[in-house]
């Protein structure tokens, strides 16, 4: 049974929590707030089980719990990793997983030097759907890929963390981070942002981010939009030169589908359970890495994550 200690109480701990509800191999064991009576009402109403730490200091040096969950504000998740890895806690960060590739690197070099867990909750990685969808790539099902879109959009622009800078807010980071793990899902790691159009708020926020990318040899498209102001359809295409994957939900696939190339439905495969349920892979990846001694997550690996970063610190510097 894996031990899960949640640094920071709040909205996406709380779905996180509900979804591990009698969950068989991983428990919510501890939940750590800046503010004790919080921690204490958050366990009351989705972990009434776990341990209540006041300061996230302790919980990272709790004896007891084997992987400390980051879900506080992007711009912290530097500084609370340090901190749980310098503790010789493993480690789940919330996406996106640093402010920079260097952020990221760093976090890196120190989890390899103590042989520490680090995964970024990239939930949709974890889910058995992208891996289905990447079986049918692997087995020629819609030959060589040649273009893929994505879009993902929620009215959240009151969202306060979304509108702060020093929080790290914006639709890129906060969905973008999304689009770019599913380009480079489908495209492969070789390729580049070639253009960028984000609507900026005065606070230097961005809205809306559309972007561009392409493979290194030219041989593969993608597009993408993301946007913090409407609810959008969510879907993804992976288009191949015999047919098509899509996608319903790439924050949280719903439904693939498998298209011949004159359209004709040849295979679709729906997600079980409700929509929390997509949080549980990730938790039940990392509680099988941990026991095998990994220090990495198959599903969502250190050099996926660096390239993410590497590519989120190109767009950001294109906007
Ligand atoms: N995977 C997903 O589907 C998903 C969805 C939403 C968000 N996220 C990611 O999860 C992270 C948290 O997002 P959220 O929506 O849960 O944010 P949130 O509701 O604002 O909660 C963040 C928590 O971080 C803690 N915190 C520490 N320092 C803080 C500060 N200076 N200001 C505000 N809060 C601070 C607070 O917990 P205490 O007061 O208890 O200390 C707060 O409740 C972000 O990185 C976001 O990108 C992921």
């Amino acid at each position: 049974m894996l031990r899960v200690g949640i640094l920071g109480c709040g909205t996406i701990a709380a779905k996180v929590a509900d979804s591990l509800k009698g969950n068989k191999n991983v428990v919510i064991e501890g939940v750590a707030s800046r503010e004790r009576n919080k921690a204490k009402k958050f366990a009351a109403l989705h972990c009434p089980d776990a341990r209540v730490f006041t300061g996230y200091e302790k919980l990272a040096a709790s004896e007891d719990i084997d992987l400390i969950y980051i879900a506080t504000p992007n711009t912290y998740h530097y500084e609370h990793a340090i901190m749980c890895i310098k503790e010789y806690k493993n480690v789940l960060i919330e996406k996106p997983f640093a402010m920079s590739k260097a952020e990221a690197d760093s976090i890196f070099f120190e989890a390899k030097n103590r042989g520490v867990f680090v995964a970024e909750a990239m939930w949709p990685s974890y889910q058995p759907l992208h891996a289905k969808a990447i079986e049918w790539i692997e087995k020629g099902r819609i030959g060589a890929v040649k273009y893929v879109t994505a879009n993902l959009g929620y009215d959240i622009a009151s969202v306060p963390r979304l509108n702060s800078p020093m929080l790290g807010g914006g639709s890129y980071l906060d969905l973008g981070v999304y689009t770019t793990n599913f380009a480079l899902s489908f495209m492969g790691d070789d390729i580049r942002v070639s253009r960028v159009f984000a609507r900026k708020l005065s606070s230097g926020i961005d809205r809306d981010t559309t972007y561009s990318m392409e493979s290194e040899d030219g041989s593969i498209l993608g597009n993408f939009y993301v946007t913090m102001c409407a609810d959008t359809d969510k879907d993804g295409v992976v288009v191949g030169e015999r047919g098509k994957i899509k996608f319903t939900n790439i924050n949280n696939y719903r439904k693939i589908a498998l298209y011949s190339q004159d359209d004709t439905l040849l295979d679709e495969v729906e997600a079980k359970g409700n929509y929390i349920h997509g949080y549980v892979y990730e938790f039940e990846s990392c509680a099988k890495a941990i026991s095998k001694g990994f220090i990495q997550a198959p599903e969502m690996p250190w050099a996926r994550t660096i390239k993410i970063a590497q590519i989120n610190d190109t767009i950001r510097s294109m906007m």
